[in-house]
């Protein structure tokens, strides 16, 4: 089997997989973070292959999306097993994917790994990152923003996503996400002068 039928099987797996998510890991995520995980691989000079492969699969098995992930995780393997890639190319898909969590705060061991991490990372910000946090919160019953308590999701762009841009690992994708790092700040500014309006203004 040609590498690109090889992707295409990993796509379609993915697309039956995360078609009807809602909490911003829908297929389109994935999506996005293929190709921002190619173009990555080809400016850094990573192998653009096991990159593409694991970032089409990097939510496949991630326990907070599955309740059984050991489930997804045999059908995964299955399909690897299937579309004849070699035993070298199956460590190093499942090694990328593996280092790809910023939930679990780990410093990939590959340069693959780094790339996919920094791909997942920058659709975490900028405008669709943005949507995708709301998503999450709306998902989780979370309230967009609240002044008592701490569990709201603008609480997120402080925890996580305003310290994306200084912790990702390629020039690459420090690059693209300048722009996006400024959406977030702009955001939040315009967030807080319409939360503070009527304060103002009333
Ligand atoms: P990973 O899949 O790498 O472990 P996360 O699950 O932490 O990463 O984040 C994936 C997406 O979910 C990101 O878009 C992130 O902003 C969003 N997300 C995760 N936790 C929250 C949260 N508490 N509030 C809002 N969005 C969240
Ligand atoms: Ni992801």
């Amino acid at each position: 089997m040609q590498a690109k039928e090889q992707l295409t099987e990993m796509k379609h797996f993915v697309q039956r997989l995360f078609t009807d998510d809602i909490t911003g890991h829908d297929y389109y995520h994935m999506e996005r973070v293929a190709h921002l995980a190619r173009f990555i691989a080809e400016e850094e000079g990573a192998d653009s292959f096991i990159c593409e492969a694991a970032a089409w699969l990097h939510d496949v098995g991630d326990d907070k999306l599955f309740p059984k992930p050991v489930v997804i995780e045999k059908e995964l393997d299955v399909l690897l097993q299937q579309i004849s890639l070699s035993q070298q190319q199956i460590r190093a898909i499942k090694q990328a994917m593996q280092d790809v969590s910023f939930r679990k705060g780990k410093t990939p061991k590959t340069l693959e790994g780094k790339v996919v991490q920094d791909a997942d990372r920058l659709d975490a910000i900028g405008a669709i990152g943005i949507a995708r946090a709301f998503a999450y919160g709306g998902a989780k019953g979370r309230p967009l923003y609240h002044e008592e308590i701490d569990n709201h999701t603008i609480q997120h762009f402080y925890d996580k996503l305003l310290r994306i841009q200084g912790n990702l690992h390629t020039t690459t994708a420090q690059t693209i996400a300048e722009d996006r790092h400024q959406v977030l700040e702009r955001f939040l500014e315009q967030f807080y002068q319409e939360w503070n309006y009527t304060l103002k203004n009333g």
